[in-house]
């Protein structure tokens, strides 16, 4: 018997205990226990039954995903879990499987190889592998439709989303929630049960429908699929395999579900989706920061300005339970940011996300002040007024008048230098960045900007805020832009430089959508305001060096007061509903502007569309990387991921050059350096790389982010 699986007795019940920590995932060695004990129990004559139980915080939470990869780098992967699973449902004795934490992937795969189902009421079960770009590959597919019924296990199967155990209860994929010690109950039931035959869930056939209903499941299942998971293959895949259970014998739909399982474990979207789940747990390593450096406890804080990202990061604050100050310079300001921060407590108890009374805790814990009284206490303050350097300074200067000694003092600006905000106060080491990404209270990502003089406990506690908040917060260094905008105008430049050259607005747009971005790039430029990039281009115009092409559509637009969504029309038109619709006054005017500036168009094809724009992103990712301004290429990729819509099937920008092989892209770069001149030099560290043969994965550097 391995260490991983321990068997004990309880007078006639056998126990068999799954040790792996932390979450009892099915390495090697867990499912060679098992079958070892069932062995064990098959020749003692004084055991009925026996319960499968895990030990520590859960049941098996789910497959050992390192296993994945090594499987794709060429490992051979045996058998799979499958003929195991298959002994254990032959045991003549029954096994009773008992449920708590999360049966989940492979944990509800072999639980529901087992006879019964027992949980607590707080487990959950679910089939996540959709998430990994995969399908259930032991007998999932197959099993779960005979004890939840087709459209249940669909549904579990192409969302991959959790089942609570009372849900799991109603739809039978357990057979009864345990009150009171799970172990206990388990073995009473397991005593009610002993002497009934065990039945085989592959042989229980009455829940996988007629071929009509069946029909139109599939059918609905695969036109949601085609829309809310726009060009991923496992979806598709489980609703396949699920389709073979009601249509095959149990053993050729194991066989079909195999097939499908493997053609998405060597698919670029699975892999790509796993780099994504290693990437993210990866983020918050930084190598000159220890594990060990001290924390500095954010009890409460402050917010000073509540315009749009003011008001955003005091829900995020006030909705993780802590307490903030929330400071404008008049009551006007005021009473609208807090109006803007009701609404949308009010649209969360509407949609249903919190109750009433939860939304009232949270809006108590903003407290609106116009003055600095109370600052002296908190442990932090995050500052967002009008971005602009001068009102920055002043509001430091002022900060770190009245602030503790040991407060952070933390700006949301995404523009401006950290250190020279720093500067105008006597404490540099507790000043740091923390770039909020608009909404707030939505987006996921916190770009954590390090100074020259930010503290490593200052750092390290800004990083563990973020997962207070919700956020994944990604340390980069303090360079124009930091790591997403500066990687973000370059890709926006593209989308305008093609359209002077002749695409059309929705050409470039739709291929970007098809590439599997969550909008178009000039969409998004409706939506957050071309406004603010038109001001930024005036102020920076004079630091351009001459003579590189520069794009003057958006600026144009803005000069006739076309600032996007919020006036009702840029790129696009919108309706009151700011429901967008191609608008041919904007086709006319590029016309007649880009005839005007000598600019002959073409024809553009949707790859020309979307390597310009995506290639532009990796070219100046390459550049961040190799100043030191991001840790690791993975980091780049979580930006995009969380703050730009970038499809996750695609890992990131930085992977998906990768996917591609950066010789190609370098290539591709040094094609259209020759066309378009300087703004394509392809970056050294491209160039390098891809004349080495090598991964942007396989660049790392150990001195940590550059400031
Ligand atoms: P906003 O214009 O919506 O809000 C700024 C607020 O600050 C205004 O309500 C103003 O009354 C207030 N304010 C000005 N001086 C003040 C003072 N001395 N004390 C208290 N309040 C004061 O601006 P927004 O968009 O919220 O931007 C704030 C900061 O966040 C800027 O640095 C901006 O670059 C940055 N940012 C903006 C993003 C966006 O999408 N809007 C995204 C990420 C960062």
């Amino acid at each position: 018997m391995t260490d991983l699986v321990q068997l004990t007795k309880d007078n006639d019940i056998a126990i068999i205990t799954i040790n792996n920590p932390p979450v009892n995932a099915l390495s090697p060695g867990v499912p060679e226990g098992i079958s070892e004990a069932l062995d064990r129990i098959a020749q003692d004559a004084s055991v009925k039954a026996a319960v499968l139980i895990g030990g520590g915080r859960t049941f098996v939470a789910g497959a050992d995903i390192k296993e994945f990869g090594k499987m794709t780098s060429g490992k051979p992967r045996g058998a799979g879990l499958t003929p195991f699973l298959l002994k254990m449902e032959d045991s003549t004795k029954p096994v009773i499987v008992a449920i708590h934490g999360t049966a989940f992937g492979g944990g509800l795969e072999l639980a529901m190889a087992g006879h019964y189902r027992v949980a607590v009421s707080s487990a959950q079960v679910g089939q996540p592998e959709v998430k990994l770009g995969l399908i259930p590959g032991a007998a999932g597919t197959q099993r779960l439709p005979r004890l939840a019924g087709v459209a249940k296990a669909v549904e579990m199967c192409m969302t991959g989303n959790p089942v609570k155990a009372e849900e799991a209860l109603k739809f039978g994929i357990i057979d009864r929630i345990i009150e009171g010690d799970l172990l206990a109950g388990a073995i009473a039931f397991a005593r009610e049960v002993a002497a009934k035959p065990a039945p085989k869930t592959r042989e229980r056939n009455e829940k996988l429908g007629n071929a009509t209903e069946n029909a139109s499941i599939f059918s609905s299942a695969r036109e949601t699929a085609a829309k809310k998971q726009r060009g991923l293959l496992a979806p598709v895949a489980a609703i396949d395999a699920i389709e073979a259970a009601t249509k095959m014998p149990f053993e050729e739909g194991c066989k079909f579900e195999q097939k499908l399982f493997i053609d998405c474990l060597f698919s670029e979207q699975s892999k790509s989706l796993i780099h994504v789940f290693f990437s993210e747990r990866e983020v918050s390593k930084i190598p000159d920061i220890p594990k060990d450096t001290p924390l500095i406890p954010i009890k409460t804080a402050a917010v000073v300005g509540a315009g749009t990202m003011g008001g955003g990061i005091a829900m995020v604050l006030a909705n993780a339970g802590i307490p903030v100050l929330l400071k404008e310079t008049d009551q006007t300001a005021l009473d609208r940011g807090l109006a803007t921060i009701k609404s949308n407590y009010a649209n969360s108890v509407k949609r249903g996300r919190f109750s009433q009374q939860a939304a009232d805790e949270r809006l108590n814990r903003i407290t609106p002040t116009l003055s600095y009284d109370g600052f002296s206490t908190v442990d932090l303050v995050i500052e967002a007024v009008f971005e602009g350097m001068a009102l920055k300074k002043e509001v430091f200067k002022e900060l770190d008048r009245v602030c503790k000694p040991g407060a952070i003092l933390a700006s949301n600006t995404s523009t401006l230098n950290i250190d020279e905000i720093a500067a105008s106060t006597s404490r540099p080491a507790f000043v740091i960045g923390t770039h909020f990404f608009s909404p707030a209270n939505v987006m996921r990502l916190l770009e954590i900007v390090r100074g020259k003089a930010t503290s490593p406990e200052v750092i390290a506690t800004c990083m563990q805020l973020s997962k207070t908040l919700g956020k994944v917060g990604v340390l980069v260094g303090n360079c124009r832009g930091f790591v997403g905008n500066r990687m973000f105008g370059p890709y926006r430049r593209e989308a305008q430089f093609l359209i002077e050259e002749g695409a059309s607005i929705e050409a470039v747009d739709q291929a970007l959508v098809d590439f599997g971005n969550a909008m178009g790039p000039l969409a998004v430029g409706d939506l957050a305001g071309l406004d603010v990039g038109w001001r930024i281009n005036k102020e920076y115009r004079h630091l351009q060096p001459p003579g590189i092409r520069q794009a003057f559509v958006e600026d144009h637009l803005c000069e006739l007061g076309r600032f996007g969504q919020k006036t009702g029309a840029g790129w696009y038109k919108y309706d009151d509903q700011r429901r967008a619709a191609p608008d041919p006054v904007v086709d006319e005017l590029i016309r007649k502007w880009v005839a005007e500036a000598g600019i002959v168009q073409r024809q553009i094809s949707a790859e020309e569309i979307t390597d310009r724009c995506i290639y532009a992103l990796v070219n100046e990712g390459a550049r961040i990387l190799e100043e030191g301004y991001a840790l690791r290429a993975s980091d780049i990729d979580i930006i995009y991921l969380n703050g730009y819509g970038f499809p996750a099937h695609r890992g990131g920008p930085m992977w998906y050059a990768d996917t591609v092989g950066l010789k190609k892209v370098y290539e591709r770069v040094s094609e259209f350096h020759r066309q378009h001149g300087e703004i394509w030099r392809p970056a050294p560290l491209l160039k390098r790389l891809a004349e080495q043969g090598k991964t942007f994965a396989q660049f790392g550097k150990e001195e940590g982010v550059a400031t």
